[in-house]
Protein backbone atom coordinates (compact mmCIF):
# COMPACT_ATOMS: atom_id res chain seq x y z
CA UNK A 1 0.00 0.00 0.00
CA UNK A 2 1.34 3.70 -1.01
CA UNK A 3 0.19 6.59 1.33
CA UNK A 4 -0.16 10.28 0.22
CA UNK A 5 -0.69 13.25 2.70
CA UNK A 6 -2.15 15.54 -0.54
CA UNK A 7 -1.98 18.59 1.78
CA UNK A 8 1.81 18.06 2.83
CA UNK A 9 3.43 16.34 -0.02
CA UNK A 10 6.67 15.23 0.27
CA UNK A 11 8.65 13.02 -2.04
CA UNK A 12 6.27 12.87 -4.61
CA UNK A 13 4.47 15.24 -7.00
CA UNK A 14 0.59 15.52 -6.43
CA UNK A 15 -0.16 15.49 -10.04
CA UNK A 16 1.39 12.34 -10.64
CA UNK A 17 -1.29 10.29 -7.76
CA UNK A 18 -3.97 12.76 -9.42
CA UNK A 19 -3.36 11.80 -12.73
CA UNK A 20 -2.87 7.95 -12.04
CA UNK A 21 -5.61 7.65 -10.63
CA UNK A 22 -8.86 10.00 -12.21
CA UNK A 23 -8.71 8.00 -15.43
CA UNK A 24 -9.59 7.80 -18.02
CA UNK A 25 -10.04 11.83 -18.94
CA UNK A 26 -11.30 13.04 -22.01
CA UNK A 27 -9.34 15.29 -24.09
CA UNK A 28 -10.82 18.82 -25.09
CA UNK A 29 -8.77 20.11 -28.21
CA UNK A 30 -9.50 23.65 -28.06
CA UNK A 31 -9.37 25.83 -30.82
CA UNK A 32 -10.23 29.71 -30.44
CA UNK A 33 -9.49 32.88 -32.51
CA UNK A 34 -7.48 35.14 -30.69
CA UNK A 35 -8.55 39.52 -30.79
CA UNK A 36 -6.30 39.34 -33.72
CA UNK A 37 -7.91 36.65 -35.63
CA UNK A 38 -5.16 34.38 -35.70
CA UNK A 39 -6.26 30.48 -34.68
CA UNK A 40 -5.14 28.77 -31.70
CA UNK A 41 -5.20 24.59 -31.23
CA UNK A 42 -4.37 22.92 -27.99
CA UNK A 43 -5.06 20.19 -25.84
CA UNK A 44 -6.83 20.01 -22.05
CA UNK A 45 -7.33 16.46 -20.33
CA UNK A 46 -8.85 18.48 -17.07
CA UNK A 47 -12.29 18.50 -18.53
CA UNK A 48 -15.27 16.96 -18.50
CA UNK A 49 -19.05 17.25 -18.76
CA UNK A 50 -21.13 19.35 -15.91
CA UNK A 51 -24.59 19.91 -16.53
CA UNK A 52 -26.92 18.81 -20.01
CA UNK A 53 -29.85 21.08 -19.32
CA UNK A 54 -28.46 23.44 -20.46
CA UNK A 55 -25.12 21.29 -21.53
CA UNK A 56 -22.13 22.83 -20.33
CA UNK A 57 -18.32 21.58 -20.05
CA UNK A 58 -15.70 22.67 -17.74
CA UNK A 59 -12.00 23.00 -18.91
CA UNK A 60 -9.08 23.65 -16.40
CA UNK A 61 -6.57 25.85 -17.35
CA UNK A 62 -3.46 25.94 -15.60
CA UNK A 63 -1.51 29.41 -16.11
CA UNK A 64 2.23 29.28 -16.98
CA UNK A 65 5.02 28.85 -14.69
CA UNK A 66 5.19 33.22 -14.52
CA UNK A 67 1.53 33.08 -14.17
CA UNK A 68 0.68 34.41 -17.20
CA UNK A 69 -2.60 33.20 -18.85
CA UNK A 70 -1.95 30.71 -21.90
CA UNK A 71 -3.01 31.50 -25.38
CA UNK A 72 -6.43 29.39 -25.01
CA UNK A 73 -7.29 31.17 -22.21
CA UNK A 74 -6.84 34.82 -23.04
CA UNK A 75 -8.47 34.05 -26.06
CA UNK A 76 -11.81 32.38 -24.40
CA UNK A 77 -11.73 35.38 -22.33
CA UNK A 78 -11.24 38.36 -25.02
CA UNK A 79 -13.83 36.60 -27.90
CA UNK A 80 -16.55 34.25 -25.27
CA UNK A 81 -16.14 31.58 -27.44
CA UNK A 82 -14.41 28.07 -28.44
CA UNK A 83 -14.82 24.51 -30.13
CA UNK A 84 -13.56 21.52 -28.74
CA UNK A 85 -12.42 19.13 -31.39
CA UNK A 86 -13.06 15.51 -30.39
CA UNK A 87 -9.84 13.53 -30.13
CA UNK A 88 -9.81 10.38 -32.00
CA UNK A 89 -6.57 7.85 -32.25
CA UNK A 90 -5.35 9.01 -35.47
CA UNK A 91 -5.26 12.77 -34.31
CA UNK A 92 -2.87 12.00 -31.58
CA UNK A 93 0.05 13.11 -32.85
CA UNK A 94 -1.16 16.55 -33.72
CA UNK A 95 -2.59 16.38 -30.97
CA UNK A 96 0.71 15.75 -29.08
CA UNK A 97 2.56 18.83 -31.44
CA UNK A 98 -0.34 21.42 -30.84
CA UNK A 99 0.77 21.07 -27.28
CA UNK A 100 3.92 22.50 -27.72
CA UNK A 101 4.30 26.24 -26.17
CA UNK A 102 4.19 28.35 -29.27
CA UNK A 103 3.63 31.72 -29.32
CA UNK A 104 0.39 33.24 -29.56
CA UNK A 105 1.14 34.79 -33.56
CA UNK A 106 2.01 31.17 -34.62
CA UNK A 107 -1.43 28.90 -35.85
CA UNK A 108 -0.88 25.24 -34.05
CA UNK A 109 -3.30 24.69 -36.91
CA UNK A 110 -0.49 25.14 -39.84
CA UNK A 111 2.15 23.44 -37.47
CA UNK A 112 0.12 20.50 -37.19
CA UNK A 113 -0.54 21.09 -41.26
CA UNK A 114 -4.69 20.81 -40.04
CA UNK A 115 -7.32 22.15 -42.48
CA UNK A 116 -9.11 24.47 -40.63
CA UNK A 117 -13.49 24.10 -41.19
CA UNK A 118 -16.07 26.71 -40.51
CA UNK A 119 -18.05 26.17 -37.20
CA UNK A 120 -21.73 26.73 -37.22
CA UNK A 121 -22.38 29.48 -34.41
CA UNK A 122 -18.90 31.00 -33.45
CA UNK A 123 -16.05 32.59 -35.17
CA UNK A 124 -13.34 29.96 -33.96
CA UNK A 125 -12.47 27.74 -36.88
CA UNK A 126 -12.63 23.72 -36.02
CA UNK A 127 -10.20 21.07 -36.73
CA UNK A 128 -11.72 19.76 -40.42
CA UNK A 129 -10.41 16.18 -39.52
CA UNK A 130 -12.17 16.08 -36.30
CA UNK A 131 -14.77 13.09 -36.35
CA UNK A 132 -17.06 15.05 -34.01
CA UNK A 133 -16.76 18.98 -32.50
CA UNK A 134 -18.65 20.89 -29.77
CA UNK A 135 -19.06 24.66 -30.38
CA UNK A 136 -19.21 26.58 -26.86
CA UNK A 137 -19.55 30.26 -25.43
CA UNK A 138 -18.36 31.18 -22.54
CA UNK A 139 -20.74 30.73 -19.12
CA UNK A 140 -18.50 31.62 -16.65
CA UNK A 141 -14.92 32.42 -15.73
CA UNK A 142 -13.78 31.38 -12.46
CA UNK A 143 -9.98 31.95 -11.15
CA UNK A 144 -8.97 29.40 -8.73
CA UNK A 145 -5.38 28.58 -7.86
CA UNK A 146 -3.39 29.04 -10.77
CA UNK A 147 -5.88 27.82 -12.82
CA UNK A 148 -8.83 29.50 -15.37
CA UNK A 149 -11.44 27.14 -14.91
CA UNK A 150 -13.78 27.58 -18.22
CA UNK A 151 -17.06 26.76 -18.29
CA UNK A 152 -18.41 26.90 -22.10
CA UNK A 153 -22.39 26.20 -23.30
CA UNK A 154 -22.39 23.95 -25.45
CA UNK A 155 -24.61 25.87 -28.59
CA UNK A 156 -23.55 23.42 -31.34
CA UNK A 157 -22.38 19.88 -32.01
CA UNK A 158 -20.96 17.97 -35.24
CA UNK A 159 -20.43 14.61 -35.13
CA UNK A 160 -19.99 11.93 -38.28
CA UNK A 161 -20.86 9.15 -36.48
CA UNK A 162 -22.09 8.08 -32.86
CA UNK A 163 -20.51 4.80 -33.61
CA UNK A 164 -17.76 3.70 -31.18
CA UNK A 165 -15.49 2.17 -33.81
CA UNK A 166 -15.86 4.94 -35.76
CA UNK A 167 -15.10 7.53 -33.47
CA UNK A 168 -11.81 5.38 -31.82
CA UNK A 169 -12.20 7.93 -28.88
CA UNK A 170 -8.82 7.85 -26.73
CA UNK A 171 -9.06 8.52 -22.62
CA UNK A 172 -5.82 10.31 -20.45
CA UNK A 173 -4.54 7.36 -18.53
CA UNK A 174 -1.42 9.19 -16.75
CA UNK A 175 0.94 10.40 -18.81
CA UNK A 176 -0.67 8.37 -21.99
CA UNK A 177 -3.50 7.78 -23.91
CA UNK A 178 -5.50 4.72 -23.66
CA UNK A 179 -8.28 3.52 -25.59
CA UNK A 180 -11.74 3.50 -24.87
CA UNK A 181 -14.27 0.21 -25.47
CA UNK A 182 -17.27 -0.67 -24.38
CA UNK A 183 -17.73 -2.98 -22.70
CA UNK A 184 -21.49 -3.66 -22.50
CA UNK A 185 -24.13 -2.54 -24.82
CA UNK A 186 -23.93 1.22 -26.37
CA UNK A 187 -25.77 3.86 -24.74
CA UNK A 188 -28.82 4.92 -26.42
CA UNK A 189 -28.15 6.99 -29.08
CA UNK A 190 -30.38 10.46 -29.45
C1 LIG B 1 -2.87 15.33 -23.58
C2 LIG B 1 -2.57 16.65 -22.96
C3 LIG B 1 -3.41 17.14 -21.97
C4 LIG B 1 -3.19 18.41 -21.41
N1 LIG B 1 -4.05 18.86 -20.45
C5 LIG B 1 -3.89 20.09 -19.92
C6 LIG B 1 -4.83 20.59 -18.96
O1 LIG B 1 -5.80 19.93 -18.59
N2 LIG B 1 -4.62 21.84 -18.47
C7 LIG B 1 -3.57 22.61 -18.90
O2 LIG B 1 -3.44 23.75 -18.43
N3 LIG B 1 -2.67 22.17 -19.80
C8 LIG B 1 -2.82 20.94 -20.34
N4 LIG B 1 -1.94 20.48 -21.28
C9 LIG B 1 -0.85 21.37 -21.72
C10 LIG B 1 -1.33 22.40 -22.77
O3 LIG B 1 -1.82 21.74 -23.93
C11 LIG B 1 -0.13 23.30 -23.16
O4 LIG B 1 0.23 24.09 -22.03
C12 LIG B 1 -0.37 24.19 -24.36
O5 LIG B 1 0.87 24.77 -24.76
C13 LIG B 1 -1.32 25.33 -24.10
O6 LIG B 1 -1.41 26.04 -25.32
P1 LIG B 1 -1.93 27.53 -25.48
O7 LIG B 1 -0.96 28.46 -24.79
O8 LIG B 1 -1.96 27.70 -26.97
O9 LIG B 1 -3.30 27.62 -24.85
C14 LIG B 1 -2.09 19.20 -21.83
C15 LIG B 1 -1.22 18.68 -22.81
C16 LIG B 1 -1.45 17.42 -23.35
C17 LIG B 1 -0.52 16.88 -24.39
Amino acid sequence: MMLFDMEKPQGFDPYEVLTRLVVPRPTAWVSTLSPEGIPNLAPFSFYNAVCDEPPVVLISISKRENHQRKDTSRNILATREFVINFVSEDLLKEVELSSRDFPPEISEFEVCKLQEAKAYKVEAPRVAKARAWLECRLLKHEELFDYDLIFGRVVFAGVESFEVASLKPVGRLSGKFCRIVEINQAPNQP
